[in-house]
């Protein structure tokens, strides 16, 4: 592996997201989100686990911060929860919740850690989703902008680099279609209308952020699967075409050129889906290039056709049951096929860093933006030995093979700006529990509070990345 393939200033990472770490899901002012209320649904997540402690990173950043800048880390992508700073979701404004996030801005730049701040990572504030239905509702794309520019205006001074949506594909289809995250709906036609509010709140807080010139960068995190065909027959190769149009190019397209491409638009006619694009929509949508387009990436998907009698939504493996999901597809278009290939985790997420180095590559031939890779990691069970040690040498395989993927893409004229492994503890994994580890650091917790020891404790992996960033520090 070289770092010398790395630009200068390349910000080696690593992320987590607020519900995911934070805890003090009630503390200081906080009111719900619609994942507090979600996980106290009977059969919603693994085992019931829920965000109310965490790794209680609200009590404990400070030492999380001291183990970043141990580390070496340049950059710390995190999430802020909109309800820590308007529990009403808007209207006035939660100083305590301010100040919470304004602390550890602090204590990062005191670290000589480059804050990357997520203005949203899925909780929206439950008392939005009950008074119109959250993102169903146009609603949601004032108030959206409104809290973004609060964001603005208290650290815009000191953050450079912000996030506007984390993958809104995922909690668009995970809410809207696969029924596994709120609202838990299945409706096309609903996720479609969500989805395009969602698109205007993104372009509309890029929009404000130009004119209260924020001097940083801003721009959305697409989870990027990159497809290939199951093999080149021509039926293959159109229903993979139609995948990354439908499930790609359909978010993408929409943040880069500011609009939908016209053959998804055609398909969801023949399928009587109707989206509320209203007058001035399309200027908005068009007016509001990202700086740089986030990337999360975890694996390709493997497509071939699919008829019309054939799979819609299949079980998702959300147990680390290896082998334990289900195809999955959009019947008389497209499924999701193993790849045979690739190796495949205990959650069956396909292991791929060439698909890393595709996806950067597409992206640049398709949109010619910089890109940030948001999110990439490998999510797996990890063990603590008697010494305290966590020898997770698959994980630093993982890692180190993505960053190579990645370094290969720059040198073949890819722009790639920055490096956030998933993720920096370990945390709460939405549906899977804590049992899906996937931190540099071990958090001594299982899935009951009540034995939460919370320790921290450095994985092999993060050692690994010291030495990485170390390298890169003498040789870049
Ligand atoms: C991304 C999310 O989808 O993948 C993270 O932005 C998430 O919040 C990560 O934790 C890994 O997914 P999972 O389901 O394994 O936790």
């Amino acid at each position: 592996m070289t770092v010398k393939n790395f630009p200068k200033g390349f910000l080696w990472g690593s992320a987590s997201a607020a519900y995911q770490v934070e805890g003090a899901w009630d503390k200081d002012g906080k009111s719900e989100s619609i994942w507090d209320r979600y996980v106290r649904i009977p059969g919603t997540t693994f085992k019931g686990t829920n965000g109310n402690l965490a790794v209680d990173h609200y009590h404990r950043y400070k030492e999380d911060v001291a183990l970043m800048a141990e580390q070496g880390l340049k950059a710390y992508r995190f999430s802020i929860a909109w309800t820590r700073i308007l529990p009403q979701g808007r209207g006035e404004v939660n100083q305590a919740g301010i100040q919470f996030y304004s602390d550890l801005i602090d204590e990062l730049l005191a670290h000589d850690i480059e804050p990357v701040v997520t203005i949203y990572h899925w909780d929206l504030p439950q008392v939005l989703q009950e008074e119109y239905g959250g993102w169903e509702s146009r609603q949601i794309v004032d108030d959206f902008v409104n809290y973004s520019a609060v964001l603005f205006e208290a650290f815009g001074d000191r953050v450079k680099y912000w996030v506007t949506l984390n993958e809104q594909n995922i909690f668009m289809t995970l809410g809207y279609v696969q029924e596994l995250h709120p609202p838990k709906v299945h409706s096309y036609q609903r996720m479609y209308n969500a989805n395009h509010n969602a698109n205007l709140a993104n372009a509309l807080t890029i929009k404000k952020f130009r004119e209260m010139k924020v001097p940083g960068q801003i721009g959305p995190s697409f989870a990027y699967n990159p497809a290939y065909s199951i093999d080149s027959k021509p039926e293959n190769v159109i229903a993979t075409e139609n995948y990354e149009a439908f499930n790609s190019s359909w978010w993408m397209d929409m943040y880069i050129n500011g609009k939908y491409p016209k053959t998804v638009l055609k398909a969801l006619e023949g399928m009587d889906i109707h989206i509320d694009i209203q007058e001035g929509d399309d200027e908005i949508l068009a007016d509001a290039r990202p700086d740089f387009l986030g990337i999360n990436y975890y694996q390709t998907n493997t497509v071939a056709y699919n008829p019309v009698d054939g799979v819609s939504v299949g079980k998702m493996n959300t147990t680390g049951e290896k082998g334990s999901s289900e195809e999955s597809g959009m019947p008389g278009l497209f499924k999701r096929v193993q790849n045979p290939f690739v190796e495949r985790t205990n959650w069956d997420w396909e292991i791929d860093p060439q698909g890393l180095k595709l996806g950067i590559k597409r992206i640049t031939n398709r949109y010619d933006i910089p890109i940030m890779i948001t999110e990439n990691g490998l999510g797996e069970y990890d063990k603590l030995t008697e010494d305290k040690e966590i020898h997770d040498d698959y994980r630093i395989k993982y890692i180190s093979d993505h960053v190579d993927a990645i370094g290969e893409a720059i040198q073949e004229g890819s722009d790639v700006i920055g490096y956030c492994t998933w993720s920096y503890t370990d945390l709460l994994s939405w549906l899977n529990g804590y049992q899906k580890r996937y931190g540099f650091v071990y958090v001594d917790r299982e899935e009951d509070d009540a034995t939460a020891k919370l320790t921290r404790y450095k994985k092999d992996s993060y050692y690994w990345y010291k030495n990485l960033i170390e390298q890169f520090n003498k040789e870049v």
